[in-house]
């Protein structure tokens, strides 16, 4: 369950405009549930998690089952854009901050095909090497570069390495029902597959198998994660001024409108950096285009308040942020009272490590409204899988809703194009 806080926008916006911005977000959520708008044929999300069932996360779950008797200790995810920044981001604010020093909570899972770094491909080569490896390769389209890449050098690894029978075993394709090479390739190899529904664009995917498999290869619990984003589904379906993603929809194009072009996902924890990631794919591929759109950034508070803060708090007046609160820290440390109080940080002896952390995050609060930045607050209670499911839904909705309410069509990207048609013929790829 999650909670929206406004009230860091008051000294901006007069109550009138926002009410009339409300009833603007509310016709667009019409549009956007009656299935009306333009790219209506990518909704297949919006009913998702009141489709997933039993057998759907049994067949997810099947696969960690088969590689746990394997004793795989690595699991490469690949894939870009859509198809690995919905599970980076959970598996990054569920896992241990050292999950890589005192071992995973589940299988461990690294990405790869999400640039095309010979570096990056190289150090992963050598790792693979070193480790009992299987593999999930994700494209929806089963054509795009960066993964295709990734996975031709990670499939005759396999192959050179464990015979290609065995190879088979540890490879999962999720990619489209019947069109992209990934499907054919797939289908000639016998590979176990999960399909991302026509109707599911990629950035809106990370409750189907693209997300789904690797965080329970990764250890967590999906089902608990459907479940939060079921609650999302049924809370966010009410037609009503009081729905927290009517009002945020209407609050981001009211801030848009005047002049806030930007909009800072800030998090006071850093188990959060993927969700910026992902945030900002979600609404910036949703809606820039048509030359409109709001910019998506992220940070991380405090540290980016030492690298970023002086430009937030003083520099072009064209922020507004939004922050995600984690209300209950899942862990305690005290700071302890040391008796000649060298360093002067007595003054916070017996308090809670997280106790700063809020403090800091008031005064933030304070200073960026004092300085001309609107403030957005989006409340979670725990940051777990109930959570973060409702939190993944809710900003899918309020994506849907307010790229609706600035015009455009949340659920194409175009521009993408531009660069692969360009690389394609510096690459001299046959027909271009
Ligand atoms: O949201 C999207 O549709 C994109 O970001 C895609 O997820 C990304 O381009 C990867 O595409 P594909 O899954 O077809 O390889």
């Amino acid at each position: 369950m999650i909670k929206i806080d406004l009230t860091g926008c008051d000294s901006f916006v007069a109550k009138e405009r926002f009410n009339e911005y409300v009833k603007k977000a509310l016709a667009a959520q019409v549009v956007l549930e009656d299935e009306t708008g333009a790219g209506n044929d990518f909704l297949g999300w919006q009913h998702l998690p009141s489709s997933i069932g039993k057998p759907e996360l049994d067949d997810c779950l099947s696969v960690v089952e088969g590689w746990l008797g394997k004793e795989i200790d690595l699991v490469v995810v690949i894939g870009i854009g859509g198809s690995y920044l919905g599970a980076k981001a959970a598996i990054e604010a569920l896992n241990h901050t050292f999950s890589c020093h005192l071992g995973s909570h589940g299988l461990k899972v690294v990405f790869a095909g999400e640039n095309l770094s010979e570096d990056y491909i190289a150090e992963l080569m050598d790792l693979v090497q070193i480790r009992n490896t299987a593999c999930v390769v994700i494209s929806k389209s089963g054509t795009t570069t960066e993964p295709a890449v990734a996975f031709r050098l990670l499939k005759d690894h396999l192959e050179k390495t464990y015979g290609k029978d065995e190879a088979r075993e540890r490879i999962v394709a999720i990619t489209d029902m019947a069109r992209g090479a990934l499907k054919s390739l797939s289908n000639q190899e016998g590979y176990k597959t999960f399909v991302i529904e026509d109707n599911i664009g990629g950035r809106f995917s990370v409750l189907t198998p693209v997300g789904l498999v690797p965080i329970a290869l990764a250890g967590f619990d999906i089902e608990a994660m459907v479940c939060g984003a079921q609650d999302a589904e049924k809370a966010l379906a009410e037609r009503s001024a009081d729905n927290p993603a009517v009002r945020y929809a209407a609050m981001r194009n009211l801030l848009y409108d005047n002049a806030k072009k930007i909009e800072l996902f800030a998090s006071f924890n850093p188990k959060l950096q993927y969700l910026g990631e992902w945030l900002k794919q979600l609404f910036g591929e949703s809606e820039g285009k048509d030359g409109k759109g709001i910019f998506p950034a992220s940070v991380i508070f405090t540290t980016d308040l030492h690298s970023m803060g002086q430009y937030i708090q003083d520099g072009e007046r064209m922020l507004f942020e939004t922050v995600i609160t984690v209300e209950n820290a899942g862990r305690e440390v005290i700071i302890p009272s040391e008796e000649q109080d060298l360093d002067g940080l007595n003054y916070l002896a017996g308090k809670h490590v997280e106790h700063c952390n809020r403090m800091a995050q008031q005064g933030t609060k304070m200073a960026h409204i004092d300085g001309g930045v609107p403030n957005i607050e989006v409340k979670v209670e725990e940051l777990d899988e109930y959570n973060l499911g409702w939190l993944f839904y809710f900003f899918e909705k309020v994506c849907g809703i307010s790229a609706y309410q600035l015009g455009v069509n949340p659920f194409n990207q175009p521009g993408v194009e531009a660069y692969k048609k360009n690389m394609f013929k510096l690459l001299e790829k046959p027909g271009y």
